[in-house]
């Protein structure tokens, strides 16, 4: 039987910062309101630096973490909702910028969940015997889908990348992924890509920003995180007290907070981390999960549950031994 492990994971995080006070040059608000309803104090905004170029810097850390090769690597897949160009996508082009050739490399989309998918599929792959070292990635440039004239929105997202190799293994480390979607037909979380063209008068379209209704995806994201977390503890014969620790999408820590006291688990035991990074979508889990260990919080042998939602709309969780 073929297992999985986490071999090495690795953030990157453009460096400039915005904070709250910062904002309130563009849009009416405070750190007062900011802080209190979302628990952020700050998110890094990239000035210049691609999606390509966040990811490539925390591959170089989670492969140097993995004490592997790149050419080691046989497989990339990087999720992403803000890939630099609609094609190639930013795998392809990390593929060679790291200089490996001839393996697979594509994109996904599952949005805020998107790396947990990109962890199912990577380690699906190599339970299969087909591929031996995946490099995973979530990268983000929200910035640039960001209408910074609505402070309903525009307060929340942040830019960054983390990343993870995962290997095979003789001990079953990735133990279970759960990842499901219902979609979105009322449109609560959304970005528009261009219109269809009229081939008379061609026009070149705007690029539209992020939509979202804010009461509706926080009742969503309460109602989720307990639920496929309960559902991944249950089919894998576990009870919520097993979980040395929790890294949660960090998308408000008031969610959060909602979920553990839902799941009756200590906040000590949850991972926030969004006082410094707001909503990084894709890259907020591995960026997570890489500080959470490098910190930690989560050591070897200990058994740690991961948990996303987010557009489509879409959730996941993964339960892993480190
Ligand atoms: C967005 C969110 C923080 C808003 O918090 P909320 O408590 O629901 O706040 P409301 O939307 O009810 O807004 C309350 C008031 O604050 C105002 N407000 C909104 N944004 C503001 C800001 N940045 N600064 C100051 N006031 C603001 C609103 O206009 C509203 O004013 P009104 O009552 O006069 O109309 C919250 O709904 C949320 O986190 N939702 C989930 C978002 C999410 O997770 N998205 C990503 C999914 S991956």
């Amino acid at each position: 039987m073929t297992y999985t492990k986490i071999l090495g994971t690795g953030r990157y995080l453009p460096e400039n910062t915005i904070s709250n006070n910062d904002l309130k040059q563009f849009v009416d608000t405070n750190d007062e309101w900011i802080f209190t309803r979302t628990g952020i104090k700050q998110r890094h905004i990239s000035t210049g630096e691609t999606t390509l170029d966040l990811a490539y810097q925390a591959s170089l850390k989670a492969i140097k973490a993995a004490n592997i090769k790149a050419s080691e690597i046989d497989i990339i897949i990087v999720a992403t909702v803000t890939s630099d160009y609609a094609f190639p996508g930013v795998a392809n082009l990390l593929q060679a910028k790291l200089g490996i050739s001839n393996i697979m490399a594509f994109d996904i989309n599952a949005a805020c969940s998107g790396f947990l998918y990109a962890m199912q599929i990577a380690d699906k792959m190599i339970k299969s015997k087909a591929y031996h070292k995946a490099l995973i990635v979530g990268a983000e440039t929200l910035s640039r889908l960001t209408d910074w004239r609505d402070r309903n929105t525009c307060v929340l997202f942040g830019d960054g990348a983390g990343a993870m190799i995962i290997g095979t293994s003789n001990y079953n480390h990735i133990k279970d992924i759960i990842t499901g979607s219902k979609g979105d037909e009322e449109m609560l979380l959304y970005c528009k890509n261009p219109d269809l063209k009229s081939i008379e008068e061609n026009l070149v379209s705007p690029q539209d920003h992020i939509h979202m209704n804010g009461k509706e995806v926080f009742k969503f994201a309460t109602r989720m995180m307990p639920k496929t977390l309960n559902e991944l503890l249950e089919r894998n014969n576990h009870e919520i007290s097993d979980l040395n620790y929790i890294v949660a999408h960090q998308a408000n820590s008031r969610i959060i907070q909602k979920a553990a006291k839902d799941l009756n688990i200590d906040m000590d035991k949850m991972y926030i981390n969004i006082d410094q990074y707001g909503n990084t979508s894709a890259a907020s889990v591995p960026i997570a999960i890489d500080e959470a260990i490098e910190k930690g919080y989560i050591k070897k042998g200990n058994l740690f549950a991961t948990v996303a939602f987010g557009g489509g709309l879409t959730w996941a969780s993964a339960l892993i031994e480190y």
